[in-house]
Protein backbone atom coordinates (compact mmCIF):
# COMPACT_ATOMS: atom_id res chain seq x y z
CA UNK A 1 0.00 0.00 0.00
CA UNK A 2 1.54 3.62 -0.99
CA UNK A 3 -0.36 5.90 0.50
CA UNK A 4 -3.27 6.12 2.32
CA UNK A 5 -6.02 3.37 0.94
CA UNK A 6 -8.74 4.94 -1.26
CA UNK A 7 -11.38 3.07 0.50
CA UNK A 8 -12.80 6.37 2.30
CA UNK A 9 -12.44 8.62 -0.34
CA UNK A 10 -14.50 6.03 -2.71
CA UNK A 11 -17.07 5.52 -0.39
CA UNK A 12 -17.71 9.41 -0.20
CA UNK A 13 -17.64 9.59 -3.72
CA UNK A 14 -19.78 6.95 -4.29
CA UNK A 15 -22.36 8.61 -1.68
CA UNK A 16 -22.54 12.01 -4.55
CA UNK A 17 -24.38 9.03 -6.78
CA UNK A 18 -26.70 8.13 -3.81
CA UNK A 19 -24.33 4.87 -2.75
CA UNK A 20 -23.35 4.53 0.80
CA UNK A 21 -21.78 1.06 2.47
CA UNK A 22 -23.55 -2.43 2.74
CA UNK A 23 -22.02 -3.20 5.82
CA UNK A 24 -20.72 -0.83 8.48
CA UNK A 25 -17.37 0.73 8.67
CA UNK A 26 -16.57 0.78 12.38
CA UNK A 27 -16.38 -2.60 12.35
CA UNK A 28 -16.56 -3.09 16.31
CA UNK A 29 -20.67 -2.96 14.75
CA UNK A 30 -20.52 -6.43 12.83
CA UNK A 31 -21.50 -8.78 15.44
CA UNK A 32 -24.61 -6.76 15.97
CA UNK A 33 -25.47 -6.83 12.29
CA UNK A 34 -24.26 -10.78 12.18
CA UNK A 35 -26.33 -11.61 14.90
CA UNK A 36 -29.38 -10.26 12.90
CA UNK A 37 -28.92 -12.39 9.88
CA UNK A 38 -27.44 -15.53 11.39
CA UNK A 39 -29.60 -18.83 12.43
CA UNK A 40 -28.45 -18.99 16.36
CA UNK A 41 -26.64 -21.60 17.00
CA UNK A 42 -24.36 -19.85 14.29
CA UNK A 43 -23.87 -16.84 15.90
CA UNK A 44 -23.15 -18.23 19.51
CA UNK A 45 -20.99 -20.77 17.74
CA UNK A 46 -18.53 -17.99 16.47
CA UNK A 47 -19.20 -15.17 18.70
CA UNK A 48 -19.09 -17.08 21.76
CA UNK A 49 -16.15 -18.41 23.66
CA UNK A 50 -14.60 -20.13 26.83
CA UNK A 51 -17.03 -20.31 30.00
CA UNK A 52 -18.80 -16.89 31.23
CA UNK A 53 -16.61 -14.94 28.57
CA UNK A 54 -14.22 -13.59 30.95
CA UNK A 55 -11.23 -13.78 28.40
CA UNK A 56 -12.89 -12.75 25.72
CA UNK A 57 -13.83 -9.84 27.69
CA UNK A 58 -10.25 -9.40 29.19
CA UNK A 59 -8.97 -9.51 25.32
CA UNK A 60 -11.12 -6.46 24.42
CA UNK A 61 -10.25 -4.49 28.02
CA UNK A 62 -7.03 -4.54 27.57
CA UNK A 63 -7.18 -2.51 24.28
CA UNK A 64 -8.90 -0.34 26.61
CA UNK A 65 -6.27 0.17 28.75
CA UNK A 66 -3.71 1.62 26.17
CA UNK A 67 -3.76 4.47 23.77
CA UNK A 68 -1.49 5.69 21.20
CA UNK A 69 0.33 8.98 21.46
CA UNK A 70 0.26 10.82 18.33
CA UNK A 71 2.84 12.48 16.87
CA UNK A 72 2.54 16.12 14.81
CA UNK A 73 3.53 17.65 11.43
CA UNK A 74 6.43 14.30 10.42
CA UNK A 75 5.27 14.56 6.83
CA UNK A 76 4.77 11.27 6.13
CA UNK A 77 1.81 11.55 3.33
CA UNK A 78 3.67 9.12 1.83
CA UNK A 79 3.40 5.72 3.47
CA UNK A 80 4.18 1.91 2.99
CA UNK A 81 3.10 -0.43 5.14
CA UNK A 82 3.91 -3.64 3.36
CA UNK A 83 6.08 -6.12 4.72
CA UNK A 84 7.24 -9.96 3.70
CA UNK A 85 6.99 -12.04 6.76
CA UNK A 86 8.44 -15.72 5.96
CA UNK A 87 8.93 -15.09 2.56
CA UNK A 88 5.21 -14.09 2.11
CA UNK A 89 4.86 -10.27 1.02
CA UNK A 90 1.70 -7.84 1.97
CA UNK A 91 0.33 -4.72 1.77
CA UNK A 92 0.08 -4.65 5.77
CA UNK A 93 1.20 -6.42 8.16
CA UNK A 94 -2.19 -8.07 8.50
CA UNK A 95 -3.49 -11.52 8.21
CA UNK A 96 -6.91 -13.36 8.09
CA UNK A 97 -6.45 -15.91 10.66
CA UNK A 98 -7.59 -19.30 10.37
CA UNK A 99 -11.74 -19.97 10.98
CA UNK A 100 -12.97 -22.85 10.56
CA UNK A 101 -16.39 -24.11 9.34
CA UNK A 102 -17.17 -20.99 7.12
CA UNK A 103 -19.38 -23.05 5.06
CA UNK A 104 -21.84 -22.22 8.59
CA UNK A 105 -21.42 -18.80 7.30
CA UNK A 106 -21.98 -18.79 3.50
CA UNK A 107 -21.95 -21.36 1.21
CA UNK A 108 -19.05 -20.74 -0.44
CA UNK A 109 -17.33 -20.25 2.95
CA UNK A 110 -13.55 -20.16 2.63
CA UNK A 111 -13.70 -20.22 -1.18
CA UNK A 112 -15.00 -16.75 -0.69
CA UNK A 113 -12.31 -15.50 2.23
CA UNK A 114 -9.55 -16.75 0.17
CA UNK A 115 -10.58 -14.77 -3.16
CA UNK A 116 -11.53 -11.37 -1.47
CA UNK A 117 -8.18 -11.99 0.28
CA UNK A 118 -6.36 -12.78 -2.34
CA UNK A 119 -7.83 -9.67 -4.50
CA UNK A 120 -5.88 -7.89 -1.94
CA UNK A 121 -2.73 -10.39 -1.71
CA UNK A 122 -3.16 -10.48 2.34
CA UNK A 123 -3.10 -13.98 3.24
CA UNK A 124 -6.37 -15.95 4.67
CA UNK A 125 -4.97 -18.56 7.11
CA UNK A 126 -6.49 -22.02 5.53
CA UNK A 127 -8.13 -23.96 8.77
CA UNK A 128 -7.65 -27.72 9.32
CA UNK A 129 -11.69 -27.71 9.95
CA UNK A 130 -12.08 -26.21 6.55
CA UNK A 131 -15.57 -26.92 4.91
CA UNK A 132 -13.55 -27.17 1.49
CA UNK A 133 -11.05 -29.24 0.63
CA UNK A 134 -7.09 -27.78 0.69
CA UNK A 135 -7.21 -28.10 -2.90
CA UNK A 136 -10.13 -26.06 -3.63
CA UNK A 137 -9.09 -23.58 -1.50
CA UNK A 138 -5.69 -23.44 -2.75
CA UNK A 139 -7.86 -23.34 -6.46
CA UNK A 140 -9.84 -20.09 -5.40
CA UNK A 141 -6.40 -18.38 -3.67
CA UNK A 142 -5.50 -17.62 -7.71
CA UNK A 143 -2.20 -15.39 -7.25
CA UNK A 144 -2.59 -15.08 -3.79
CA UNK A 145 -0.28 -15.92 -0.62
CA UNK A 146 -1.00 -19.57 0.55
CA UNK A 147 -0.90 -20.00 4.39
CA UNK A 148 -2.17 -23.83 6.33
CA UNK A 149 -2.64 -24.14 9.90
CA UNK A 150 -2.54 -28.04 11.03
CA UNK A 151 -4.78 -29.26 14.49
CA UNK A 152 -2.51 -31.85 14.93
CA UNK A 153 -3.86 -35.59 14.55
CA UNK A 154 -2.02 -38.06 17.08
CA UNK A 155 -1.62 -40.03 13.73
CA UNK A 156 2.10 -39.03 12.13
CA UNK A 157 0.84 -40.79 8.69
CA UNK A 158 -2.44 -38.86 8.72
CA UNK A 159 -0.01 -35.36 9.76
CA UNK A 160 2.06 -36.10 7.02
CA UNK A 161 -0.97 -36.86 4.05
CA UNK A 162 -2.56 -33.22 5.70
CA UNK A 163 0.91 -31.41 5.01
CA UNK A 164 1.75 -33.18 1.90
CA UNK A 165 -1.52 -32.17 0.24
CA UNK A 166 -0.92 -28.65 1.36
CA UNK A 167 2.71 -28.45 0.37
CA UNK A 168 1.76 -30.46 -3.26
CA UNK A 169 -1.25 -26.88 -2.96
CA UNK A 170 1.67 -24.38 -2.96
CA UNK A 171 0.95 -23.79 0.71
CA UNK A 172 4.06 -22.00 1.75
CA UNK A 173 4.06 -21.12 5.53
CA UNK A 174 2.12 -24.09 8.25
CA UNK A 175 0.43 -22.55 11.31
CA UNK A 176 0.57 -25.16 14.28
CA UNK A 177 -2.18 -24.24 16.50
CA UNK A 178 -1.17 -25.51 20.15
CA UNK A 179 -4.13 -24.04 22.12
CA UNK A 180 -7.02 -26.31 21.08
CA UNK A 181 -5.86 -30.39 21.20
CA UNK A 182 -9.60 -30.55 23.38
CA UNK A 183 -12.13 -28.21 23.26
CA UNK A 184 -12.98 -25.78 25.43
CA UNK A 185 -15.66 -25.52 27.80
CA UNK A 186 -18.50 -23.11 26.05
CA UNK A 187 -21.77 -22.81 27.33
CA UNK A 188 -23.01 -21.31 24.55
CA UNK A 189 -22.63 -24.62 22.59
CA UNK A 190 -23.31 -26.47 25.35
CA UNK A 191 -26.71 -25.51 26.30
CA UNK A 192 -27.76 -25.67 22.10
CA UNK A 193 -25.74 -29.30 22.19
CA UNK A 194 -24.61 -27.95 18.82
CA UNK A 195 -20.57 -28.60 17.64
CA UNK A 196 -21.01 -28.59 13.93
CA UNK A 197 -18.16 -31.46 13.47
CA UNK A 198 -20.47 -33.89 14.76
CA UNK A 199 -22.19 -33.62 12.16
CA UNK A 200 -19.92 -33.55 9.22
CA UNK A 201 -19.10 -30.20 9.05
CA UNK A 202 -15.70 -28.68 9.13
CA UNK A 203 -14.30 -31.87 7.98
CA UNK A 204 -13.66 -31.71 4.29
CA UNK A 205 -9.72 -31.85 5.00
CA UNK A 206 -9.95 -35.20 7.18
CA UNK A 207 -12.85 -36.96 4.76
CA UNK A 208 -10.70 -36.23 1.44
CA UNK A 209 -7.69 -37.37 2.75
CA UNK A 210 -5.99 -40.81 2.02
CA UNK A 211 -4.50 -41.65 5.33
CA UNK A 212 -7.60 -40.98 7.04
CA UNK A 213 -9.48 -42.77 5.01
CA UNK A 214 -7.42 -45.38 4.83
CA UNK A 215 -8.23 -45.86 8.42
CA UNK A 216 -11.96 -46.56 7.86
CA UNK A 217 -13.58 -49.52 7.09
CA UNK A 218 -16.12 -47.49 4.64
CA UNK A 219 -16.23 -43.90 3.47
CA UNK A 220 -17.65 -41.02 4.81
CA UNK A 221 -19.87 -40.67 2.37
CA UNK A 222 -21.28 -44.14 2.97
CA UNK A 223 -20.92 -44.23 7.04
CA UNK A 224 -21.03 -40.44 8.22
CA UNK A 225 -20.88 -41.26 12.11
CA UNK A 226 -18.10 -43.91 11.71
CA UNK A 227 -15.91 -40.86 10.12
CA UNK A 228 -17.05 -38.36 12.97
CA UNK A 229 -15.76 -40.44 15.38
CA UNK A 230 -12.45 -41.29 13.75
CA UNK A 231 -12.14 -37.80 12.81
CA UNK A 232 -13.21 -36.85 17.10
CA UNK A 233 -10.44 -39.47 18.49
CA UNK A 234 -7.69 -37.94 15.74
CA UNK A 235 -7.89 -34.52 16.79
CA UNK A 236 -9.17 -33.99 20.34
CA UNK A 237 -8.81 -35.25 23.86
CA UNK A 238 -4.92 -36.34 23.55
CA UNK A 239 -2.49 -33.69 24.73
CA UNK A 240 1.34 -33.48 23.14
CA UNK A 241 4.27 -32.47 24.42
CA UNK A 242 6.62 -30.36 23.01
CA UNK A 243 8.55 -33.32 21.48
CA UNK A 244 6.05 -33.53 18.51
CA UNK A 245 7.01 -30.02 16.88
CA UNK A 246 9.97 -32.13 16.21
CA UNK A 247 8.41 -34.32 14.19
CA UNK A 248 6.49 -31.84 12.38
CA UNK A 249 9.38 -29.99 12.00
CA UNK A 250 10.65 -33.05 10.10
CA UNK A 251 7.29 -33.20 8.23
CA UNK A 252 7.44 -29.59 6.74
CA UNK A 253 9.60 -28.02 4.42
CA UNK A 254 9.45 -24.79 5.01
CA UNK A 255 8.43 -21.91 8.00
CA UNK A 256 6.65 -22.62 11.04
CA UNK A 257 4.41 -20.43 13.30
CA UNK A 258 2.91 -22.00 16.66
CA UNK A 259 -0.25 -20.43 17.52
CA UNK A 260 -1.60 -20.35 20.71
CA UNK A 261 1.47 -18.73 23.09
CA UNK A 262 0.46 -16.86 25.99
CA UNK A 263 3.50 -17.14 27.99
CA UNK A 264 7.44 -15.33 27.16
CA UNK A 265 8.87 -18.79 28.46
CA UNK A 266 6.95 -20.92 25.74
CA UNK A 267 7.72 -18.71 23.20
CA UNK A 268 11.62 -19.20 24.05
CA UNK A 269 10.63 -22.62 24.14
CA UNK A 270 9.03 -22.78 20.75
CA UNK A 271 12.74 -21.18 19.01
CA UNK A 272 14.52 -23.12 20.97
CA UNK A 273 12.89 -26.06 19.09
CA UNK A 274 13.28 -24.75 15.52
CA UNK A 275 10.05 -22.67 15.04
CA UNK A 276 10.49 -19.74 12.68
CA UNK A 277 8.00 -17.10 14.48
CA UNK A 278 5.08 -17.36 17.32
CA UNK A 279 1.68 -16.07 17.11
CA UNK A 280 0.46 -14.42 21.01
CA UNK A 281 -3.06 -16.04 20.80
CA UNK A 282 -5.69 -17.56 23.19
CA UNK A 283 -7.73 -18.46 20.23
CA UNK A 284 -10.54 -15.25 20.83
CA UNK A 285 -11.41 -16.20 24.49
CA UNK A 286 -12.93 -19.61 22.95
CA UNK A 287 -10.41 -22.31 24.63
CA UNK A 288 -9.67 -20.45 28.39
CA UNK A 289 -12.08 -18.98 30.69
CA UNK A 290 -10.56 -16.49 33.01
CA UNK A 291 -7.14 -16.60 30.93
CA UNK A 292 -5.12 -13.21 30.62
CA UNK A 293 -6.07 -10.51 28.02
CA UNK A 294 -4.01 -11.40 24.70
CA UNK A 295 -2.73 -8.04 23.68
CA UNK A 296 -1.28 -8.06 27.87
CA UNK A 297 1.05 -11.29 26.88
CA UNK A 298 2.03 -9.38 24.11
CA UNK A 299 4.75 -6.81 25.55
CA UNK A 300 6.19 -10.28 27.17
CA UNK A 301 7.02 -12.26 24.49
CA UNK A 302 8.20 -9.21 22.09
CA UNK A 303 11.04 -8.42 25.00
CA UNK A 304 11.26 -12.42 25.32
CA UNK A 305 11.83 -13.20 21.58
CA UNK A 306 13.90 -9.92 21.25
CA UNK A 307 13.96 -9.75 17.53
CA UNK A 308 15.03 -13.36 17.08
CA UNK A 309 11.75 -14.30 14.97
CA UNK A 310 8.67 -12.26 14.22
CA UNK A 311 5.88 -11.92 16.65
CA UNK A 312 2.05 -12.04 15.68
CA UNK A 313 -0.42 -11.32 17.51
CA UNK A 314 -4.55 -12.33 17.66
CA UNK A 315 -7.64 -12.36 19.81
CA UNK A 316 -9.67 -9.00 20.53
CA UNK A 317 -8.57 -7.09 17.11
CA UNK A 318 -12.11 -5.19 16.36
CA UNK A 319 -11.00 -2.30 13.98
CA UNK A 320 -7.85 -1.22 12.60
CA UNK A 321 -7.03 1.27 14.86
CA UNK A 322 -6.71 -2.33 17.75
CA UNK A 323 -4.60 -3.52 14.70
CA UNK A 324 -2.51 -0.44 15.29
CA UNK A 325 -1.54 -0.70 19.01
CA UNK A 326 -0.87 -4.16 18.49
CA UNK A 327 1.53 -3.09 15.93
CA UNK A 328 2.68 -0.50 18.09
CA UNK A 329 3.46 -2.64 21.50
CA UNK A 330 5.84 -4.44 19.03
CA UNK A 331 3.92 -6.88 16.77
CA UNK A 332 5.12 -7.42 13.42
CA UNK A 333 1.52 -8.54 11.71
CA UNK A 334 -1.64 -9.22 13.40
CA UNK A 335 -4.52 -11.63 12.77
CA UNK A 336 -8.47 -10.83 12.85
CA UNK A 337 -10.87 -13.85 13.10
CA UNK A 338 -14.54 -12.73 14.31
CA UNK A 339 -14.53 -9.64 12.33
CA UNK A 340 -14.21 -11.39 8.74
CA UNK A 341 -16.33 -14.40 9.56
CA UNK A 342 -19.03 -11.77 10.44
CA UNK A 343 -18.33 -10.28 6.78
CA UNK A 344 -18.73 -13.23 5.29
CA UNK A 345 -21.78 -13.70 7.12
CA UNK A 346 -23.16 -10.49 6.00
CA UNK A 347 -21.94 -9.97 2.34
CA UNK A 348 -20.00 -13.34 1.62
CA UNK A 349 -16.92 -12.49 -0.66
CA UNK A 350 -17.88 -9.09 -1.11
CA UNK A 351 -18.48 -8.95 2.77
CA UNK A 352 -14.67 -9.77 3.82
CA UNK A 353 -13.22 -7.25 1.02
CA UNK A 354 -15.51 -4.83 2.45
CA UNK A 355 -13.73 -5.97 5.59
CA UNK A 356 -10.36 -6.10 4.84
CA UNK A 357 -10.52 -2.50 2.76
CA UNK A 358 -11.82 -1.10 6.30
CA UNK A 359 -9.22 -2.73 8.33
CA UNK A 360 -6.05 -1.30 5.64
CA UNK A 361 -7.95 1.57 5.25
CA UNK A 362 -8.18 2.65 8.67
CA UNK A 363 -4.88 0.68 10.27
CA UNK A 364 -3.16 3.43 7.93
CA UNK A 365 -4.85 6.49 8.56
CA UNK A 366 -4.75 5.49 12.02
CA UNK A 367 -0.54 5.48 12.06
CA UNK A 368 -0.30 7.83 9.53
CA UNK A 369 -2.27 11.11 11.79
CA UNK A 370 -0.49 9.12 14.60
CA UNK A 371 2.69 10.26 12.71
CA UNK A 372 4.62 7.20 11.15
CA UNK A 373 5.14 6.11 7.94
CA UNK A 374 5.95 2.22 7.73
CA UNK A 375 6.19 -0.36 10.18
CA UNK A 376 10.11 -0.37 11.22
CA UNK A 377 9.68 3.16 11.95
CA UNK A 378 6.42 2.69 14.20
CA UNK A 379 8.61 -0.41 16.08
CA UNK A 380 11.91 2.28 16.06
CA UNK A 381 10.10 4.92 17.54
CA UNK A 382 9.49 5.26 21.73
CA UNK A 383 6.66 6.83 23.36
CA UNK A 384 4.16 5.01 20.70
CA UNK A 385 1.66 4.17 23.10
CA UNK A 386 0.92 5.13 26.96
CA UNK A 387 -0.60 2.49 29.36
CA UNK A 388 -0.04 -0.92 29.99
CA UNK A 389 -2.33 -3.63 28.51
C1 LIG B 1 -11.45 -19.78 15.38
N1 LIG B 1 -10.07 -19.90 15.58
C2 LIG B 1 -9.40 -20.96 15.01
N2 LIG B 1 -8.04 -21.06 15.16
C3 LIG B 1 -7.36 -22.06 14.58
O1 LIG B 1 -6.15 -22.12 14.74
N3 LIG B 1 -8.02 -22.97 13.79
C4 LIG B 1 -9.36 -22.94 13.60
O2 LIG B 1 -9.93 -23.76 12.90
C5 LIG B 1 -10.09 -21.92 14.25
N4 LIG B 1 -11.44 -21.84 14.10
C6 LIG B 1 -12.13 -20.78 14.63
C7 LIG B 1 -13.50 -20.68 14.43
C8 LIG B 1 -14.20 -19.59 14.92
C9 LIG B 1 -15.67 -19.49 14.64
C10 LIG B 1 -13.52 -18.57 15.60
C11 LIG B 1 -14.23 -17.33 16.09
C12 LIG B 1 -12.17 -18.67 15.83
C13 LIG B 1 -9.32 -18.87 16.32
C14 LIG B 1 -8.86 -17.77 15.36
O3 LIG B 1 -7.85 -18.22 14.50
C15 LIG B 1 -8.29 -16.57 16.12
O4 LIG B 1 -7.29 -17.00 17.02
C16 LIG B 1 -9.34 -15.79 16.90
O5 LIG B 1 -10.56 -15.74 16.22
C17 LIG B 1 -8.82 -14.39 17.14
O6 LIG B 1 -9.67 -13.67 17.94
P1 LIG B 1 -10.78 -12.67 17.37
O7 LIG B 1 -10.14 -11.85 16.27
O8 LIG B 1 -11.91 -13.50 16.89
O9 LIG B 1 -11.13 -11.88 18.59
Amino acid sequence: MTGPDRYGVEIYADGLHGRSPALPTDLSRLEAAARRVLPAHVFDYVAGGAGSGATMRANRAAFDRVGLVPRMLRGNHVRDWSTTLLGTTMPAPLLLGPVGVQSLLHDDGELATTRAASALGVPAVLSTASSHTTEEVAAASGDGPRWYQLYRPTDDEVTASLLARAHAAGFTVLVVTLDTWTLGWRPRDLDRAYLPFLRGVGTAIPFSDPAFRAGLARAPEEDLGAAVRHRQRLFTGTAWGWDRLATIRAQWDGPIVVKGIQCPDDARTALRLGMDAVIVSNHGGRQVDRAIGSLSALPGVVAAVAGQAPVLFDSGIRTGADAAIALALGADAVLVGRPFAFGLALGGQAGVHHILRCLLAELDTTLALAGYRDVAELHDAEDVVAGTP
